[in-house]
Parts: structure tokens; sequence; C-alpha cells
């Protein structure tokens, strides 16, 4: 898509557009090896080589990071009150336009997706598009071959709302049960109703992998890396393919 060379520069998150116009004006910008001084020039950055003071400048039009979220963070965008897992991005990372691509709630922690593609999330998040989200939970209560067969068959809540068939693993049966989830839709505290509807309290909840994504283990609580789009298009596949 033809663009601006200001506007294309500051898209890439590490300038602003006063930042891009200085640099302009310096000449320290060039446009297929020739210096361009107007910050109006058209460009086709899919196509095009801008370099800043002769390093390439590689251009994504959109970015997908991944991270580690930590418990006791909001994911949200931004907030009045409380931090958010855009205000914890490294500043390296940080663009215009990113949302975390679905919510986790402020007690689970794991793998979240922060990007600043729209349609990216809204076909990772539709559970007609079927992306398996898969969580480990700790609970208190007990589950078995009667529960996980509710799970299979869709729990339904207190108000109605019938769930989408869901896998329930039991990991260990220890006195405090630890099971995996595996859900294909996102309502608000969804895993945590589906237990409360057995009559188990959730205790402990982290997401570990999404379609044949998973959590980079290296990555501590708050941590993020960022994500190819080959990377990022994990979600969509199942761990076979
Ligand atoms: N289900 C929940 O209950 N909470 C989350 O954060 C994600 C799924």
């Amino acid at each position: 898509m033809i663009q601006r060379l200001d506007k294309m520069l500051s898209s890439q998150g590490k300038l602003s557009r006063s930042g891009a116009h200085k640099l302009i004006a310096e000449g320290a910008v060039s446009v297929n090896g020739t210096v361009c001084r107007k910050k109006d020039a058209k460009l086709d950055p899919e196509k095009d080589t801008v370099e800043i003071n002769g390093k390439t400048v590689n251009y994504c039009e959109h970015i997908y990071i991944m991270m580690n979220k930590p418990a006791g963070v909001l994911s949200a965008s931004n907030d009045k009150k409380a931090r958010t897992v855009i205000d914890i991005l490294p500043d390296n990372m940080k663009r215009k336009n990113l949302f975390p691509a679905g919510r986790l709630d402020k007690d689970t922690k794991g793998l979240l997706i922060i990007t600043d593609d729209g349609d990216f999330a809204h076909r990772m998040l539709s559970p007609k598009k079927h992306v398996e989200k898969i969580y480990h939970a700790v609970i208190d209560g007990t589950v078995g071959e009667n529960e996980k067969q509710m799970f299979a068959e869709g729990i339904i809540f207190g108000d109605g709302f019938e769930c989408m068939p869901a896998e329930l693993n039991i990991l260990d049966n220890g006195t405090a049960q630890i099971c995996e989830v595996i859900i294909c839709e996102g309502k608000f505290h969804q895993v945590k109703k589906m237990f409360a509807a057995v009559g188990c309290t959730v205790t402990y909840l982290k997401r570990v992998k999404i379609g044949a994504l998973a959590l980079d283990e290296n990555l501590a609580p708050g941590e993020c890396k960022m994500l190819s789009r080959s990377e990022a298009d994990k979600v969509f596949l199942k761990d076979f393919e």
C-alpha cells in the first residue's frame, strides 16, 4: 500500500511523526539509495528500501507480540487506575494501536498475544473458527469421568448460556487437582464458570497454548518476544499440522 514516508517511519513504533520529520529534514533518510528530504514522499513500503543513517528499516504492516502475562496486570489497552499489559511492554515493542487479542482475567497468567492486527485477533477469537485455547487450572473440588463428560457435552451456565463442547483432562489427582481445559470460545470468566458449574473453584489459571502456538517457557512473567507473522499464524494450526 502506497504511503507517505513520514507516516511509514512513524508507524514502525520507534519514532514519533515529528521525530521522523526531523530525521528526514536532516537528510538521514534515504529511499532506494537516494537521500529523501520530502516528508510527504510517496513509497510502497513492501517494495521500496528505506534506510535511516544507512540502516534498513524492516517494515512490518502489523506486529505480533507473545507475552507471558503476569497475575495482577489488566488485559486492556488502557485503564485509569490499573497497570495494563500495554503499560508493561518494553519500549522497543511499543507502537500505536496495540491491543491484547482476547482477555485474560487480572489474576490469570500465561500466553497473551498483543497485536495491532484486528483481522488476526478477530479470526483467533471467533468461536466459529474453532481455535483452541488451552489452560492449566488448579481447582478446589473434585472432577472425574462425569465432569469430563459434562465439559464434552457443553456446560450450561446458570443464566442458560450453553458452552461449546470442551475438553477436560486431569493432569494430577493430588489433593488440589490440576487440570487441562481446552476451549474454543472466550466468554467472560469462561473457565472459572465452567468449573463453578460442576461445583469447583479455580484457584490458579494459566493459558499455555493457543492452537499450535505454545507459551515460550523461557519468558519470565511479564516478559515478551516478537513473533513473525508465520509464528503468530501457528494459532490457526492444530498440533499435528
Ligand atoms: N477463563 C477464565 O475464567 N479466565 C480467564 O482469564 C480465561 C479464561
